[in-house]
């Protein structure tokens, strides 16, 4: 299971890739903005300083919910780096957006997937990964995991190639059941990965051993 972390925000990108288990970078305007980060260019540069960071994928979107627009866009996003993805929202012109690239080797990341009809779609048109938001549909009281579930049955029935990008994961259980499920990737935010090393007995556990050394020595 890959682990991407859902933010624009340098410092934690760093300690995710210092862990030594950070396997990429999601972002989205909300979450550029919520940085301060406005404006093409410094968007763009941006997307690069992130870039140098991680060793893995930064899925980079587009804001044009026309065709022509999300591919112009979308080239000069895939230009800027190759470990750049191009996201695409699952709209139409997103889905024929997808296809375009995928035919054109450029890796996507179809975005704001609520269903698994919509996920059905985003691999038939070649989609490199497709993000099932589980956060928001367990918002409004649906089972975002049993979404997971259903795509990856879906998908396991024709040898889809699309990786299951479980996005909108919340905290820790969501990384879990999510992991169960067999999703392929999860992004969510720093403290959801963190919260996968505590234990209370890890703690009390080490705390003994070490003072039974100092008894010791
Ligand atoms: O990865 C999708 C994500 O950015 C949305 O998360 O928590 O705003 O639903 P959230």
């Amino acid at each position: 299971m890959k682990f991407f972390v859902d933010t624009a925000n340098l410092s934690q990108i760093k300690e995710a890739q210092d862990l030594g288990v950070l396997d990429g970078v999601t972002t989205n305007p909300s979450l550029m903005a919520k940085e301060g980060i406005t404006g093409s260019e410094h968007i763009l540069n941006h997307y690069k300083a992130i870039c140098e960071i991680v060793d893995g994928d930064v899925s980079a979107e587009v804001i044009s919910t026309d065709f022509e627009g999300m591919v112009k866009e979308g080239e000069a996003l895939a230009a800027l780096h190759p470990q750049i993805v191009v996201k695409l929202p699952m709209i139409k012109d997103g889905v024929k957006a997808c296809k375009y690239f995928s035919d054109k080797g450029i890796r996507t990341n179809v975005t704001l997937v609520f269903s698994a009809g919509q996920a059905l779609l985003a691999a038939k048109a070649g989609a490199t990964y497709v993000s099932p938001f589980i956060g928001r549909l367990d918002d409004i009281s649906t089972d975002g995991l049993n979404l997971i579930a259903e795509i990856r049955l879906i998908y396991d029935n024709y040898g889809f190639g699309t990786e299951i990008l479980a996005a909108s994961v919340r905290h820790t259980m969501h990384v879990i059941d999510c992991a169960k499920l067999g999703a392929d990737v999860m992004t969510g935010p720093l403290s959801s990965i963190e919260g996968l090393l505590r234990h209370p007995l890890t703690d009390s556990g080490l705390a003994k051993f070490l003072e039974d050394y100092k008894k010791g020595n």
